[in-house]
């Protein structure tokens, strides 16, 4: 749940005594020496944030996506929907840059409109969005309609126009002028500072200079040594480059060689300013133009040295991902931030050690400690904290599956500290005449104390490459160790009053939701008294289906809750009369409460339950909310809520994690507090969620709740799967392959209460190794089974016979 979000660097050099500790393994190179590296990494706990993404839905961007914005008419909330009024000066900011976007008619309030409500706002002085004549903004977006152009494709004369444009209102006002496309993130505080090292009263021409793709070569009327700056990544002109070359704009639209803007955007400027793109190579990390993913890039992880380093990304084809990007950037300000306060905590702490003085009310800060491996000092055995061992998997003594998969947020968050170590270790690479770059982990170690925060020891592969003097590339290996401090946990405000007021961020979130999506869903249900229609297949098992019913008559029938049952009856073999029991069971609870919450669906043929839960499912509206279900499940009320506030048509499915239990046989030896036998056998408490007594069954996918229109989008079950096992799987991964996102977590109300499990021998090769592992989890608790195998002779004595014999 602790998601590895923000980081940042801090080192404190520690002396040698930590590293002693650990063999120091090297190779090659000696002379660096850069042994040890202690880190403080820190992280914001954002649970708020969490809990509001999952329930309040809209409201997690608001704060987090949605900076203050700067609104033309002031920062209200209704401002939004203002129309930008025309020649109305923006708050001016500063007179040193401005951009202008070239968009068209279709994209102002979709990209456009993503720019502004992002990265528009860091730009230390103008941005306009220029598009066709007649263009305007439903939102606010300032856009400079421009007279006579339209929006076809090549955009020559728009780029011309912009340009002549932006000379004509503002030669005198700004130092700079940039041309961007509408799918570009500008970062405002780098590219000041990138230009702020550049002389603006010289003509400048920056960008990526381009000379045409290899078909083109020597058709863009260019000669060798001419080349013209690419218009994807932006093009950035000094304001003497756009005073010698934008009187001539007619000119230059009246004398085109080639339909591509950005080369007779560069002859121009060759011709009238007499100068050409910049050739610097540096440029394609500067203006970063993302090549490898096919559409629209920036998508997946942002964590490289590129996106960290660049002024401008380009293309970011979805306006929704301006957002991400912007998202990203702010948590590692809020990073360094953090950072920086624990900087000054320990300084305040060395000070008053040093002066031997304490202020009374100081605050016994725990971020105030220096870093050190023995910062927390266990009491006794149990509070010592244990290490984690990470290869290539990772090995942890306590987890279910002991060896297994770096998890998501492990593995980001070593690429965090991979990423912070790197970043230290090369601070003064120029200076020192080499670079330092990260290969590999060979291993590690981690461990988290979820009240301070986690440690890590990292080996790691590096390559030294020295480029000053003797030149030489050499593998070096070094131990990191790297302790990030956890912050105090921040709740939201808004969370703990829930104050509904429509922010400004839940309000755009809506428009630009509807552009996205296309459809919102139906505005009037209210989800937390919608219809539950539980879909149960089941076949003989009578006794388990009378404590099934019991159950449900508690949490539905009772309560009088908006819930159906579906429940597809198949004739079982083994229990002859169980059809007709059921049967008679339920029309009992039909006279009961009423016919028409209950359904009994008779279903042909041998049992299947993927064929079973699609009977039932038909019986509902493509609307109605459904919710497949075990008969051994044995659940809360709460869960109903669960039920229905984890699922949103079109968009999101709940896959609950169920408690399972152990065999009641092992649990109950030994006088275990966790059973209460009586003359009827021994029980578990359903809600009794301890080690000994059971496990989240992370590996279950059979209980799910979802619309009839989700499961009918991704295609519903595989019909030829037989009995029971894999369906659940398959279905599970149709919607990962969807675009439908998967809620899953631990459910506190549904528990599966134990059953013997019968592993029919007949079953297919796959579902019986399924079947045959879940009967095994469902044996008792491991440390329980692990006891029994040693204090038993029987198994021990086999167990070294056979390992005699395999030695000999
Ligand atoms: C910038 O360029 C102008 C024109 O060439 C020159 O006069 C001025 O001294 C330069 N400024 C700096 C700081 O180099
Ligand atoms: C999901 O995909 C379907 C088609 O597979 C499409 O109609 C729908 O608009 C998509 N929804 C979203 C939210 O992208």
């Amino acid at each position: 749940m602790f998601e590895f979000y923000c980081i940042i660097p801090a080192s404190r050099p520690m002396n040698g005594k930590l590293s002693s500790t650990m063999a120091r393994r090297k190779y090659g190179f000696k002379t660096i020496n850069f042994a040890v590296f202690f880190f403080g990494l820190l992280f914001g706990l954002l649970t708020g944030n969490w809990i509001k993404g999952t329930i309040l839905g809209p409201y997690s961007i608001s704060e987090c996506g949605f900076p203050e914005m700067d609104s033309p008419s002031g920062a209200s909330g209704e401002a939004i929907d203002i129309p930008y009024e025309q020649g109305k000066p923006q708050e001016k900011k500063d007179t040193f840059v401005i951009v202008g976007i070239m968009t068209a008619k279709k994209f102002i309030d979709t990209r456009g409109l993503s720019a502004f409500r992002t990265w528009v706002n860091s730009i230390n002085g103008k941005v306009m969005f220029f598009s066709s004549e007649g263009s305007k903004s439903g939102y606010g977006v300032p856009v400079v309609p421009l007279p006579g152009v339209d929006d076809s494709y090549p955009p020559q004369k728009k780029s011309f126009m912009m340009l002549k444009y932006m000379h004509d209102h503002f030669i005198d006002n700004y130092e700079w002028f940039v041309r961007a496309d509408d799918d570009v993130f500008i970062k405002g505080d780098k590219l000041e500072k990138f230009l702020r090292s550049i002389n603006s009263s010289k003509p400048q021409f920056i960008g990526q200079a381009g000379v045409g793709k290899q078909e083109e070569l020597g058709r863009l009327s260019l000669l060798a040594t001419e080349n013209f700056c690419m218009g994807g990544p932006g093009m950035i002109f000094s304001r003497e480059t756009l005073r010698r070359m934008a009187p001539h704009v007619g000119d230059c639209l009246a004398n085109l060689y080639t339909t591509h803007e950005d080369v007779e955007i560069g002859r121009c400027v060759r011709k009238y300013a007499g100068i050409q793109c910049t050739w610097a190579y540096e440029m394609q990390h500067i203006l970063y133009q993302n090549y490898k993913e096919d559409q629209g890039s920036f998508k997946k992880t942002l964590k490289s040295k590129e996106v960290e380093n660049a002024v401008s990304l380009h293309p970011v084809k979805e306006p929704l991902y301006l957002f991400r990007i912007q998202n990203y950037f702010q948590s590692t300000k809020i990073v360094h931030l953090h950072q920086k306060e624990l900087h000054l905590y320990r300084e305040i702490n060395m000070m008053e050690e040093f002066i031997g003085y304490r202020h009374p009310n100081a605050l016994q800060n725990k971020l105030a400690l220096m870093p050190s491996l023995n910062k927390y000092k266990p009491q006794n055995d149990d509070e010592v904290l244990s290490w984690e061992f990470i290869t290539k998997p990772i090995f942890s003594h306590f987890h279910n599956n002991p060896k297994r998969g770096l998890e998501a947020s492990l593995s980001g968050a070593i690429d965090d500290v991979i990423n912070q170590i790197m970043q230290l270790v090369n601070k003064n690479a120029r200076q020192r005449g080499r670079t330092i770059d990260f290969k590999e982990i060979l291993y590690g170690y981690r461990r988290i104390n979820p009240l301070y925060g986690a440690d890590y020891i990292l080996d790691l592969l590096l390559i030294y490459r020295k480029h000053k003097g003797r030149k030489m590339t050499v593998p070096v290996r070094r131990h990191a160790y790297v302790q990030q401090s956890f912050f105090q946990t921040e709740f939201e405000e808004e969370i703990a009053t829930f104050n509904p007021k429509p922010s400004m961020g839940a309000h755009v979130l809506h428009i630009i939701r509807q552009f996205a999506v296309g459809a919102e869903t139906k505005p009037n249900i209210d989800k937390r008294t919608e219809t539950i229609h539980f879909v149960m297949p089941l076949s003989g098992r009578l006794k388990i289906f009378e404590r099934f019913m019991k159950n449900y008559e508690e949490i539905c029938l009772l309560t009088g809750e908006n819930a159906q049952l579906h429940v597809v009856l198949y004739k079982s073999e083994r229990e002859e009369q169980a059809l007709e029991e059921s049967i008679k069971l339920l029309q009992k609870y039909q006279n009961k409460y009423g016919g028409n919450s209950i359904e009994i669906i008779q279903a042909n043929g041998v049992f299947s339950r993927g064929r079973g839960l699609e009977l039932g499912a038909s019986r509902c509206s493509k609307d109605a909310l459904l919710f497949l279900v075990d008969v051994d499940i044995v659940m809360t009320r709460s869960s109903l809520n669960r039920i229905r506030l984890n699922t949103k048509q079109r968009s999101q499915v709940y896959f609950p994690i169920v408690f399972s239990q152990y065999d009641p046989v092992t649990v109950c030896l030994n006088h275990s507090p966790h059973c209460s036998c009586q003359h009827d056998g021994c029980h578990i408490d359903p809600l009794d969620f301890s080690q000994d007594t059971g496990y989240w069954r992370q590996f279950g996918f059979g209980i799910a709740a979802m619309y009839r229109s989700d499961m009918l989008s991704v295609g519903g079950f595989d019909l030829s799967i037989q009995g029971w096992g894999k369906e659940d799987v398959d279905l599970y991964q149709k919607y990962i392959e969807s675009n439908i996102t998967i809620f899953r977590s631990v459910d506190p109300g549904m528990t599966h209460a134990f059953h013997e499990i019968f592993c029919d021998t007949k079953l297919e090769p796959a579902q019986l190794v399924m079947c045959i592992g879940s009967r095994a989890q469902s044996y008792g608790a491991i440390p329980y089974l692990s006891k029994t195998v040693y204090e038993t002779d029987s198994i021990m004595k086999r167990h070294e016979k056979h390992t005699l014999n395999v030695d000999s």
